[in-house]
């Protein structure tokens, strides 16, 4: 493996195969391993097909074998996606220092010409989307136990990127197919620093938010408000997705049970949450805990973002140091629709109901804040993956 930490000297340069320029002072730039674009290249055949295991909104991500062996995986950065060195190494340098058991390892990257590749430990047991959720082919068994490890593992992963790293980290995209899972089916959440590395010039641009609606809270989709909580939204409706097994959104189901959260809501009013635990578990689960659980999930899921717990407080509940009986829990906050959104939203036009009566109830309603609609705007939902324009990048509750 070639590997060069950073330690520029005013003058210094790494020299690797091909060229790129970095700026004289990327000083504070350290710990981080450079790859050349031909090495990665060999690791994965030429990025080759087969070698690719999946796609998403910044780019594809191959398998591959690096000299010293290491498997990695290796994520090419799509066109969208490339700044300009330095403020790419500037991002690189935040997520190489970061470690933590719950948390994917960057191993380094590469920077040569245009080329923008993030090399990240290659994690065995695939994402809890292909593994967990929505009745996946695969043959692991997630029995109790290893869902209560699971849920705990991710809860510590995001309370450390909010509390811990400094400035903190909010995630942006905590859905199923970003927590990884390894040998031991430990969970690792992925993608984490992402989001800044769009270009400043772009923040103006349509930015892809991948993942589905379901994971939006209400407030982020709607005015584009980026807070910690939005994170400890989406970790609830995973949260709630790794106890009942399955996924937040299901058209296929009678239209009553499509939407995880609304069915959640429903059997919490009529005290029998536990028959949304998963079946596959075929009833052999902790009852009271499986409840407490998704009593959690509603909690981390108000549409009001204050009544969210913090991540740390989210970690303390999951572990029974806090008592989550005696808390108010509210209606949880939903967005079921794009289109039905921006209709709404924006007040101008009445979306013709009678084709669709289950948005009638169903969708989020439009607080006064709605008026930003504009600078949020949402573009027509031609593809699961949002787009969304937003401005906001930085935590404001902080
Ligand atoms: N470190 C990794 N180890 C193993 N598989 C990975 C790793 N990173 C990404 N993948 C796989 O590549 C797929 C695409 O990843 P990504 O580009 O982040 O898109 P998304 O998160 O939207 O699925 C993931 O769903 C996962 O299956
Ligand atoms: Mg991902």
């Amino acid at each position: 493996m070639t590997c060069f930490p950073f330690s520029f000297s005013r003058k210094g340069r790494p020299k690797t195969q091909g060229s790129f320029d970095v700026d004289d002072d990327v000083s504070g730039i350290h710990n981080v391993r450079l790859y050349t674009y031909k090495e990665l290249r060999a690791a994965t055949a030429d990025f080759s097909q087969t070698n690719k295991i999946g796609e998403g909104g910044f780019g594809s991500v191959y398998k591959g074998r690096l000299k010293d062996g290491k498997i990695a995986a290796i994520k090419v950065l799509s066109a969208e996606s490339r700044q300009g060195v330095k403020e790419f190494l500037t991002e690189i340098n935040v997520i190489s220092d970061i470690e933590h058991e719950n948390l994917v390892k960057l191993y380094g990257c590469c920077v040569e010409e245009n080329h923008r590749i993030l090399v990240y430990n290659y994690l065995e047991n695939n994402s809890l989307a292909q593994t967990l959720i929505g009745g996946s082919q695969s043959n692991i068994y997630f029995n109790w136990r290893t869902r209560t490890k699971i849920c705990i593992g991710i809860a510590r992963g995001l309370a450390f990127l909010h509390e811990e790293v400094r400035p903190h980290i909010i995630h942006r995209d905590i859905k199923a197919s970003n927590i990884l899972l390894d040998k031991d089916l430990t969970p690792k959440i992925s993608d984490f620093g992402l989001a800044k590395l769009i270009p400043p010039n772009m923040t103006h641009v349509s930015t892809r938010v991948a993942g589905t609606i379901g994971y939006l809270a209400p407030e982020y989709a709607i005015k584009g408000q980026l807070t910690r909580k939005a994170d400890i939204y989406s970790f609830g409706v995973l949260l709630m997705e790794i106890v009942s097994g399955r996924c937040n959104t299901n058209t296929r189901l009678p239209i009553e049970e499509q939407y995880l959260l609304e069915r959640m809501w429903e059997l919490y009013e009529q005290r029998v949450l536990v028959g949304l635990v998963d079946p596959a578990m075929n009833g052999d689960f902790d009852a009271e805990e499986a409840c407490k659980f998704l009593k959690i999930g509603l909690l981390c899921t108000q549409d009001a973002p204050k009544l969210r717990p913090s991540m740390s407080t989210v970690v303390k509940m999951l572990t029974s140091e806090v008592d989550v009986d005696d808390i108010k829990i509210t209606k949880p906050g939903l967005i079921t629709d794009f289109m039905d959104l921006k209709v709404r939203g924006a007040q101008k036009s009445k979306l013709d109901m009678k084709d669709k009566p289950d948005m009638k109830n169903k969708s989020y309603t439009i607080s006064s804040g709605s008026d930003n609609l504009d600078s949020s705007t949402l573009s027509s939902a031609t593809t699961t993956a949002a787009t969304l324009t937003f401005t906001a990048m930085y935590d404001q509750s902080s």
